[in-house]
């Protein structure tokens, strides 16, 4: 059976494509979630992309999915400098958590180098625009893989 994984995104993602193009590339979030559910496919993995740009639905998305999912993609956005209340419901979900940015967070404003989800992440993928999803799917695949290994 597939495992499925959430792939979460937060405020003014679905403005890609239209978006500061120089830094966050031309692509639309529906691309990037076609890109993604395709190539989960080919590695046995089922996707649900969703964006919000409201804090308290990300949570209430990250607390449902400890019952029904297998690992959390998150690009928090904005949040993800801000919001403890994510950083809480990432622990809670004790699942396997990859970091994604679409631009390399260390390379711009000081106040978009401190993340709270890294505290909670497995490892960070940031700074190679919309490919950092597919990254973040490989390296999900491989940690599920990795954990039903030892079971
Ligand atoms: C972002 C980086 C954040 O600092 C910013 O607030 C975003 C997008 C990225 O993908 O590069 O909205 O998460």
């Amino acid at each position: 059976m597939n495992s499925t994984i959430l792939v979460l995104n937060g405020p003014n993602l679905n403005m890609l494509g239209t978006r500061q193009p120089e830094i966050y590339g031309s692509e639309t979030l529906d691309d990037i979630k076609n890109s993604c559910v395709k190539h989960g496919k080919n590695l046995d993995i089922d996707i649900d992309f969703y964006q919000s740009n409201h804090e308290g639905e990300l949570v209430d998305w990250i607390q449902k999915a400890r019952e029904s999912y297998s690992g959390i993609i998150i690009n928090a956005a904005a949040f993800t400098h801000t919001s403890i209340a994510i950083l809480d419901a990432l622990i809670l979900s004790e699942l396997p958590i990859i970091e994604v940015h679409l631009s390399n967070i260390h390379k711009r404003e000081s106040f978009r180098y401190s993340s709270y989800v890294s505290k909670v992440a497995q490892g960070v993928i940031c700074g190679f625009g919309s490919h950092g999803y597919i990254l973040a799917v490989e390296a999900i695949a491989r940690l599920i893989n990795e954990q039903k290994e030892k079971i």
